[in-house]
């Protein structure tokens, strides 16, 4: 197929979060964020199911996220290899805890906001837009440890000055921004994105709706922030989005399938991007065992979330997901945060989760339906165990075929009709899984010698991917 149709000015880049690979998690005045207390390893999630677990760090552990890539050390670097590779935009984020180290300051860290100056200063040089994600699975440990997390309606004011501070400090040299990282996985794990745990009250769903109201409404002020320093900003918002398709045409499935969108991939982008709450939300809090009279809500609120849409609409894509409520014995798959049923007609990574090109199209196509608002792909990519051989070269071919895949899928959503903005692989320098606290998960067309316990040399290599991902941006998505 050709894959022509990119339209000019397509953000072509690569996207990376603070804590995934800056490291010196404690350098400039930096205080703790939630990824420094998640010990490293496959198990790294069974935190959230120990009643005890209290935030603190257990020196019988390692902690991958305290190292990262160094890229706080590497960063000119790093980006300068991005601009070798052509990016038209770099998407990383704010560690919330380098500008306000116990989240609820009154003023900045000063050291903070001059190391995103210096990042953002890097981008600029080589002709490289900064796309910035204000929260990223970041949160201050002391948030969480004082107030609770996000169910708690005080971390509302505290975001608001932290994004009222960066908005501030950047808008000039920076034109897009997202304001929480994939929201809707609190619906599977609330630790993430809302610091909720089983030792904080993460099994009463209440919470989990309660902080997802909580963060709408600080979503929508940090739009307004934005948008009263200049309207031209663009504010998104970012999901994930797992294309789910139900297993088979038995009606149970399907309505399963249905409600499984509304819960997982819409209700959040629902209220972030129509401004208001849809209306099933009375019936999906039923299905959680939730009353809209639990929550607490104020028509004031209701009224920021009408006036506030986002701007956009930015979501991560890996995988396609199955539902199946008609059979308990199907065998299931892993995913990134979100599992489901095997699909046979698919193959899978490294990590079980299941590559599904065709799923992105899908994606696109559905998110366009239903929002007419442009799309921006901002996470896409293959976990693989790559093997350097002797002089540090990682022949990737498969992501190489995973991402050509991907860009075919997006070129013909294009031919669709829909309004697609960048596409921003994920890790696009190798750094730390959010799920596994692993180096071995790579994605990058960047190679980082540096193993699972944080040892290494901490040279960059260039893959083979990264020949290939600056002949696709050259060519405005023709070569591929
Ligand atoms: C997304 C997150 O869920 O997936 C990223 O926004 C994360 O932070 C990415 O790294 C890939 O997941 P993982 O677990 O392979 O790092």
């Amino acid at each position: 197929m050709t894959t022509n149709n990119f339209p000019k000015g397509f953000l072509w880049g690569g996207a990376t979060a603070a804590n995934q690979l800056e490291g010196a998690y404690q350098a400039g005045g930096k205080g703790l964020s939630l990824p420094d207390v998640l010990p490293g390893g496959k198990d790294r999630m069974a935190i959230i199911n120990e009643p005890d677990f209290d935030f603190t760090i257990d020196p019988q552990r390692v902690y991958p996220n305290h190292v990262g890539i160094d890229h706080y050390h590497h960063f000119k670097e790093d980006i300068k290899l991005f601009g070798e590779m052509g990016f038209k935009c770099y998407r990383f984020s704010i560690a919330w805890s380098r500008i306000f180290p116990q989240g609820d300051e009154e003023t900045p860290n000063e050291a903070g906001l001059k190391f995103y100056d210096a990042v953002i200063d890097e981008c600029l040089k080589y002709q490289i837009e900064p796309v910035i994600t204000i929260s990223h699975y970041e949160l201050p440990v002391h948030l969480i440890k004082e107030y609770g997390g996000w169910k708690n309606k005080k971390l509302i004011a505290c975001y608001e000055r932290f994004a009222r501070t960066v908005l501030d400090q950047y808008h000039a040299k920076v034109k897009y921004w997202m304001t929480f990282n994939e929201i809707n996985s609190a619906a599977h794990f609330p630790i993430m994105s809302q610091g909720l745990t089983v030792s904080n009250g993460a099994k009463d769903k209440k919470n989990i709706y309660q902080a997802w109201h909580n963060q709408f409404v600080a979503s929508s002020k940090a739009v307004k922030i934005g948008h009263e320093l200049d309207p031209k900003l663009q504010i998104g918002c970012m999901i994930l989005y797992a294309t789910t398709y139900s297993f088979d045409a038995n009606p149970k499935n399907q309505l399963a399938t249905l409600q499984d969108n509304q819960a997982n991939n819409f209700f959040c982008a629902d209220v972030q991007v129509r401004g208001h709450y849809p209306a099933y939300t009375k019936s999906l809090l039923a299905r959680n065992g939730v009353k809209l009279s639990d929550l607490d809500y104020t028509a004031d609120e209701l009224d920021l979330l009408a006036q506030y849409p986002v701007d956009y609409i930015g979501f991560s894509y890996y995988m396609s997901s199955v539902v199946d409520v008609t059979n308990e014995d199907q065998d299931r798959v892993a995913g990134n945060l979100m599992g489901g049923v095997k699909n046979p007609f698919l193959e899978s990574s490294d990590w079980g989760w299941q590559i599904d090109p065709t799923g992105l199209r899908i994606a696109l196509n559905e998110l366009y339906d239903r929002y007419e608002k442009p799309l921006f792909i901002v996470e896409n990519g293959l976990g693989a165990l790559d093997q350097p051989d002797e002089n540090n070269f990682v022949a990737d071919d498969y992501r190489i075929d995973y991402l050509r895949q991907h860009i075919e899928a997006i070129s013909a959503a294009i031919d669709d009709g829909t309004e697609v903005m960048g596409y921003t692989p994920w890790g696009c320098i190798d750094l730390v899984s959010a799920s596994t606290g692993e180096m071995s998960k790579r994605y990058g067309f960047i190679y980082v010698d540096e193993d699972d316990a944080g040892h290494g040399t901490f040279n960059r290599y260039k893959k083979k991917s990264f020949a290939w991902y600056k002949q696709v941006i050259a060519s405005n998505g023709e070569e591929i």
